[in-house]
């Protein structure tokens, strides 16, 4: 084996330094595009909550002024705007008991020491919010949603989920979920098996398109800002990863599409905004759910702010760009979008599969089981 020249010593410590100093610009060139908004206490009204957007829509107009009143919170448009998680407010500790994640609490009480427990071992993720700017290219934004419309095109059946009255137009949920399962299983909207023959395999073949470029696009930028802002989310959900893999594993061979390599689990899609003030109830207290904007090749929609009064304000949301939020604590919205053209992908975690992948079925705790045997078949 011929040895390789070594490179002169000096050299490469020049190197080393030059690239240390770029580094370093790069960070500060970054930051210098933060901007941090801090909240006094973090919002605690939903952290004990029942499961009805109703009661979400009420308490809110109760405590926070009209939507239309509310101000536009980064100044600028090219910031990475953050809202770090802020402490509870003294009264609410009481919401946990002993433990320090009273902000991340679960409605089901068997469940909520242990999964709080664990959120607390690993670490929390440490946002409310955070708004990317830029993160899919304009040319990769018409490709998606090329591939969107190739997808509706070729008439896939309604979707299957209920839509809870909060928006215009129906999504779809691609991916994996669990809800009151005791297995992870793929989207009755992944599947179409309602559909037979030649439009079953066109569906199928266009649905998978799409999520092809998800994965292309947009997986590795969740991946970036996560490694970045939130890294213990990934840690988080490794094991929920490899639950689902074991579970369903030659599904997602032969659906690679449907695979996002565990960084979340599922996509909701659709045309327009979600325009009712909502909590997303099946998605995670202690994680964040990322949404992208991605618009139509010559669009010109307006309007789309994410709304969210517990967090004092209205966010200018924009193609190409993506929030990570927590929706299921933070309730929020997205105002009226004027114009075709905007689509929405959310990327989120199931709260049953979280849970029960990292903790079992849940145990009975005299009020009945809150699981049930689905035959899938
Ligand atoms: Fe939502």
């Amino acid at each position: 084996m011929t040895k390789r020249p070594r490179r002169p010593k000096g050299r490469s410590e020049e190197v080393k330094t030059k690239r240390k100093l770029n580094h370093i610009a790069h960070l500060a060139k970054m930051e210098a595009r933060r901007e941090y908004h801090y909240l006094k206490h973090c919002p605690s009204e939903f952290l004990v909550f029942k499961n009805n957007n109703e009661d979400v829509q009420s308490k809110i107009a109760q405590n926070y002024p009209p939507v239309d009143d509310l101000p536009v919170l980064p100044s600028s448009d090219e910031s990475i705007f953050i809202i770090p998680l802020p402490p509870l407010a003294p009264g609410d500790e009481q919401l946990a008991g002993t433990s320090m994640m009273a902000r991340y609490i679960m409605d089901r009480p068997g469940m909520t020491a242990e999964v709080n427990q664990w959120l607390e071992d690993v670490g929390a993720v440490p946002l409310l919010l955070v708004r990317f700017i830029r993160l899919v290219d304009d040319e990769h934004q018409y490709q998606i949603v090329d591939a969107w419309d190739r997808f509706i095109a070729a008439r896939p059946s309604p979707p299957k989920s209920k839509q809870e009255n909060r928006t215009r137009f129906p999504g779809y949920h691609f991916g994996i979920w669990q809800h009151y399962a005791l297995l992870p299983f793929i989207t009755l909207d992944s599947l179409q098996s309602d559909l037979k023959g030649d439009r079953y395999l066109l569906v199928i073949q266009r649905m998978d398109e799409f999520l092809s470029l998800v994965n292309k696009y947009i997986v590795p930028a969740v991946q970036r800002m996560l490694q970045w802002y939130a890294p213990q989310q990934i840690q988080i959900l490794e094991p929920v990863y490899e639950k689902v893999l074991e579970t369903l594993g030659p599904q997602l061979r032969e659906r690679p599409a449907l695979n996002f390599g565990g960084l979340f689990f599922a996509i909701a899609a659709k045309e327009g905004s979600s325009e009712r003030i909502h909590l997303d109830f099946f998605d995670v207290h202690g994680l964040v759910t990322f949404i992208f904007i991605v618009s139509r090749r010559g669009s010109t929609w307006s309007g789309g702010d994410f709304v969210a009064p517990q967090l004092g304000g209205r966010i200018p949301f924009k193609g190409g760009q993506a929030i990570a939020v927590r929706t299921r604590s933070i309730a929020h919205a997205g105002a009226e979008v004027t114009g075709l053209g905007r689509i929405v992908i959310t990327c989120f975690c199931n709260s049953g599969l979280v849970e029960r992948a990292l903790f079992g079925p849940p145990r009975d705790d005299g009020k009945g089981k809150d699981y049930v045997v689905l035959d899938l078949q």
